[in-house]
């Protein structure tokens, strides 16, 4: 049995989790700014930082206090090294090297988007196993800065098929949320928002990238813009709720044709989305009603950010024996397939 103790701080959650053979999870404890970031209906990277520093000890202590474990128990201490926001990495790198020096205990530096991808082979500890998703895996990684098409065809092996050239598809619901007024972050609030809207009531353009696995998200969201302008124009109230519904239509058409496309042509056996967009219903149920194969997605509890998805990403790493160094760096740019 492999026991790791799993630390994320890569934007605006400071988290942390106990995590057994990379699939159960012991404990999993998330302090989210999000209420801090949506008075300002973004967030502040400086903001970011001090409210790790602020919170982080609290955390790690929790995490080991709901999993019963003192850090003697643990087997390794993993932490997320990259992608993200440099100054709030670094908080969770320091606290992990610490932690690593003073138990003699092990380091592994993670890729955060390796962390969102092993999200769906995570499961509580109280509940019963899910199944592991079966290789090849076409996997599909939508979040607030990642719009990824991944073919897996063992554990850490990825080839990047595809990826947004300008916007994330969590940024584009951020985006339109602040254009349509109706909150921060946007993803949920879109999605609440719509449902009490007409997906086809209003046209909006789909790129579809042909002949590559890329997608374009900036050309919905400029296309957005150009109709809120017209209503205004017009003086006409805004079908704010249709508006809504029509574009998450448009994102989530895209992304399931796309990765459905691609799982075909790669023989993949399952589908895993993951990422903070995962969590959208409607994007979920589309998954679910046109795919021929599996599709895992992660319970909505470990769609946004987490230290759990970490320890799970982690413990294949150690199997690999694939150690970090004490004096691991931030890597607040480094994509997927470059692990
Ligand atoms: O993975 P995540 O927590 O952070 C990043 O690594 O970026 O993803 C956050 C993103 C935000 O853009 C948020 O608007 C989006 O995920 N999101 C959603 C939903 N819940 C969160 N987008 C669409 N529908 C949702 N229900
Ligand atoms: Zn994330």
């Amino acid at each position: 049995m492999t026991r790791i103790l799993a630390i994320e701080t890569s934007c605006d959650e400071t988290a942390a989790a106990v995590v057994v053979d990379g699939r159960i999870i012991l404990s999993n404890t998330v302090a989210s700014q999000e209420k801090l970031h949506a008075q300002y209906g973004g967030i502040f990277p400086e903001m970011a930082s001090r409210q790790h520093i602020l919170t982080i000890n609290k955390i790690v202590e929790e995490a080991l206090k709901r999993a019963h474990l003192d850090l003697g128990d643990m087997d390794a201490i993993a932490v997320t090294q990259g992608p993200g926001l440099s100054g709030s990495l670094v908080i969770g790198i320091n606290m992990a090297k610490g932690l690593a020096l003073a138990s003699g205990k092990p380091l592994l530096g993670i890729n955060h988007l390796e962390g969102h991808l092993y999200s769906p082979w995570l499961y509580r500890a109280e509940e019963d196993p899910t199944p592991e998703p079966e290789f090849p895996v076409c996997l599909l990684i939508v979040s607030g800065g990642h719009t990824e098409l991944v073919l897996m065809r063992d554990h850490l092996t990825y080839e990047r098929l595809g990826s947004t050239l300008d916007d994330a598809a969590g940024e584009a619901f951020d985006k339109v949320a602040r254009l349509l007024d109706i909150g921060y972050p946007g993803g949920p609030a879109i999605q609440q928002v719509a449902e009490d809207g007409d997906p086809s009531a209003i046209r909006f353009p789909r790129a579809w990238m042909r002949g590559t696995w890329d997608f374009s998200f900036s050309g919905l969201k400029t296309d957005v813009l150009r109709q809120v302008r017209d209503y205004e124009a017009r003086g006409e109230a805004l079908p704010v709720a249709d508006f809504a519904a029509s574009f998450q239509a448009a994102v989530v058409e895209v992304l399931v044709l796309k990765t459905l496309a691609a799982a075909e042509q790669y023989g993949a056996k399952s589908i895993v989305v993951a990422g903070g967009v995962s969590a959208n219903k409607s994007l979920r149920e589309a998954f679910q009603m046109r795919s021929p194969i599996p599709v895992h997605v992660p319970p909505f509890f470990l769609c946004t950010d987490n230290a759990a998805m970490i320890g799970s990403a982690a413990y294949f790493r150690f199997q690999a024996g694939q150690l970090s160094d004490l004096d691991l760096d931030a890597l607040p740019n480094w994509p997927l397939n470059e692990i």
